[in-house]
């Protein structure tokens, strides 16, 4: 099993990194919420613009209010995100207002440091879950009006991604396809 515990001790970055997947196929074990906790921690641990941490993370774990979340995140007529509600635990993103600092160089120099913050951070999350064991995917598509009324997140405030979480089902299939590193990247000038 690609998340046994034995080998995910000896394992180094990149070989985590390379663990990670997108679990689309979850079982229906309880995850421990020490174990989500973690992860939690790992995403408070992530780098921000001016240390701005402009994110808050809410845990759905109630089985009820996990499936209405669910049914927020599925396109009518077409299979995208059915796996979700499979998903023993969700976790929703919502932007917290960046510090001074951030919002004033993101308007200065154009760039939405928020999004990018929350991604690493996301990411921080979805790794820590790999180390113990998880699989998780991070969800873009979804009915955000409707996961903040679900939640009670204040109108103001946005929910950029939604990350599923829990074991993954034995024999689960998820494969990483890549572009290859000549492709991505290149020394001292651009291609
Ligand atoms: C911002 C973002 C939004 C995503 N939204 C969805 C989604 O709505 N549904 C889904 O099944 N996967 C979603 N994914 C997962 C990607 O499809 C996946 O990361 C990509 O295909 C690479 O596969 P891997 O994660 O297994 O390495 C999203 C990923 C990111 C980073």
């Amino acid at each position: 099993m690609r998340y046994a515990k034995e080998r995910v001790r000896k394992l180094d970055f990149i070989e985590l990194a390379n663990l990670r997947r997108s679990t689309r196929d979850y079982s229906d074990r309880v995850v421990d919420r020490d174990k989500i906790m973690r992860c939690v921690e790992a995403a408070r641990m992530a780098p921000s613009a001016c240390n701005s941490q402009p994110w808050h993370f809410i845990v759905v774990d109630d089985p009820e209010l996990k499936d209405m979340v669910a049914s927020a995140t599925l396109l009518m007529g077409t299979g995208l995100n059915s796996f979700v509600k499979g998903a023993p635990v969700i976790v929703a993103v919502v932007n917290e207002n960046a510090n001074m600092r951030s919002k004033v160089g993101g308007f200065i120099k154009g760039k939405n440091f928020d999004l990018i913050d929350i991604g690493i951070a996301a990411e921080h999350f979805c790794l820590q879950a790999a180390a113990e064991g998880l699989g998780t995917c991070i969800l873009g598509w979804f009915n955000e009006g409707l996961v903040k009324k679900l939640l009670d997140v204040p109108k103001l405030k946005k929910v950029p991604l939604l990350i599923t979480l829990g074991y993954e089902k034995t024999g689960s299939t998820a494969v990483k396809v890549r572009k290859s590193i000549e492709d991505i990247s290149s020394f001292n000038k651009y291609k």
